[in-house]
């Protein structure tokens, strides 16, 4: 059930918007300020709310990759793989990151501080490598720094 706090927010945005429908991604994004997540549970919560569907609200998390909708970790940490990144050691820092935070690509790691996703673009390609942590952007990451950058993440 969506909380007083979440249906308020949620409430609250879909002025700002001509169809409740085109509020899905933020109203997904408010479940998930304050879950972290968006379990199916929360989709069917919302999908009355919104007038959509539980399988149209799930088309769009699934094609908004910054919408999780596994449970992840205290922090999430995002790993740039296009093509600039990649020329530029997105390899090696993915593999320095799965190694710093104890979690696999597309996994969390056991005691839950960290998830490790692979991504797309994050549309910082000329300071390419880039890697996000809970929404700070880290661009022109050395590999060999990953760890220290990780330990401000607790
Ligand atoms: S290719 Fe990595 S930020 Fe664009």
């Amino acid at each position: 059930m969506l909380s007083d706090e979440e249906r308020h927010e949620i409430e609250a945005e879909l002025t700002r918007y001509p169809t409740r429908r085109a509020a899905s991604i933020d109203a997904m994004r408010i479940v998930q300020r304050h879950r972290g997540w968006v379990s199916d549970e929360a989709l069917r919560d919302l999908a009355p709310l919104i007038q959509m569907t539980v399988d149209e609200l799930d088309g769009v998390a699934s094609f908004y990759n910054m919408i999780f909708r596994r449970a992840v970790g205290r922090h999430v940490i995002l790993v740039c793989n296009s093509v600039s990144c990649w020329m530029l050691g997105a390899g090696r820092l993915l593999d320095a990151a799965a190694a710093a935070a104890g979690a696999p690509q597309g996994g969390t790691s056991a005691d839950r501080r960290f998830t490790l996703l692979p991504i797309v673009c994050l549309g910082a390609c000329d300071h390419a490598p880039v890697l996000m942590v809970d929404g700070d952007l880290h661009h022109d990451v050395d590999p060999a720094d990953a760890a220290s950058l990780l330990a401000r993440y607790e």
